[in-house]
């Protein structure tokens, strides 16, 4: 089994090929395959013949996807296009990487593949472009919706909040969004599941169990110990340029029905991972 990987040096793509180095594995950095050049793509995937690609490129700064929009569905929406027709010509798998901002985010119960979706945001209406071309143009593709992700090789809320700590005595956190934080080495082993699985379609993976921003730095904080203050405050007053689901948390009812693991709960990840910090 041949595996590309996209976007393999972003913080997802990191952890990934790190779970993946005893394959037989292509890791493919932005300079190494352009996602956006489907001539590239194409010749690069005839080139390799890979039987699964997974796309970890993205544009991922969300606040930046609402300026500079052309760049956003280039990424996230053409992108995606481009993978999949070139994986149809080889009859390959891909796996592509979606986010729990393609949802609205005013229900208030886990979010299941096949709710109702309505993005607010640039970034989350490009992804879900994305996602929409992979599954006009193929049958065997897995989209993995997953939220909140943060991991050693990449700028995430946990080493912001720690950062800001250094210098700042009070902080300002929203606590109007709720989600599900997920460690890209979990979410590494989830991918790692399904590449020998035919059982096609959406899924969403998170870490288990859900928190706010506002309450999940305050157990960063408790965790190591830093004694700094912490302020809530809504969305509206925290002013980000993108609007954010107010309530992304995931279903994995789906996930476990189909037979795959449960990700252990974001508070046990989250104690492995200051670790390595
Ligand atoms: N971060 C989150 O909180 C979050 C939450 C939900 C879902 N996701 C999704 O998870 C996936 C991985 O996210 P991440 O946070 O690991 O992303 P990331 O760290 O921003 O990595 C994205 C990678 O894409 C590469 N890239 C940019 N333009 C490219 C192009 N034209 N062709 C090929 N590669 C290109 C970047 O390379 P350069 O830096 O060299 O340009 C970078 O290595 C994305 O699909 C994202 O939408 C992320």
């Amino acid at each position: 089994m041949r595996i590309l990987v996209t976007g393999a040096n972003g913080m997802l793509g990191t952890d990934l090929c790190e779970i993946l180095k005893d394959e037989d594995l292509i890791a493919a950095s932005h300079k190494d395959l352009d996602i956006t050049d489907l001539e590239m793509v194409k010749s690069k995937f005839n080139e390799y013949m890979p039987d699964v690609i997974i796309n970890c490129a993205a544009m991922t700064n969300v606040d930046a996807c609402e300026t500079e929009k052309d760049l956003a569905y280039s990424l996230n929406a053409e992108g995606p296009k481009n993978l999949a027709l070139a994986t149809k010509e080889i009859d390959g798998t891909l796996i592509h990487i979606s986010t729990d901002y393609v949802f609205k985010g005013d229900k208030h119960r886990p979010l299941r593949e096949n709710d109702e979706i309505g993005p607010d945001s640039v970034y989350g209406k490009s992804k879900l472009q994305g996602e929409e071309a992979i599954e006009n143009i193929l049958d065997k593709y897995f989209i993995i919706r997953t939220a909140w992700l943060y991991g050693v090789h990449g700028p995430n809320f946990i080493k912001k909040m720690l950062e800001l700590s250094e210098n700042h005595d009070t902080l300002t956190v929203v606590n109007d969004q709720e989600g599900s934080p997920t460690f890209t080495k979990d979410l590494s082993i989830a991918i790692k599941e399904i590449i020998y699985s035919n059982k096609y379609g959406i899924y969403h993976v998170t870490n288990s169990g859900n928190t706010t921003w506002y309450d999940f730095a305050k157990l960063i904080f408790e965790k190591k110990g830093i004694d700094v203050n912490v302020e809530a405050v809504s969305s509206e007053e925290f002013a980000a340029p993108a609007p954010r689901p107010h309530y992304s948390v995931l279903s994995h009812d789906k996930w476990i029905k189909n037979g795959f693991t449960e990700l252990r709960d974001y508070k046990d990840a989250l104690d492995e991972y200051l670790q390595l910090l």
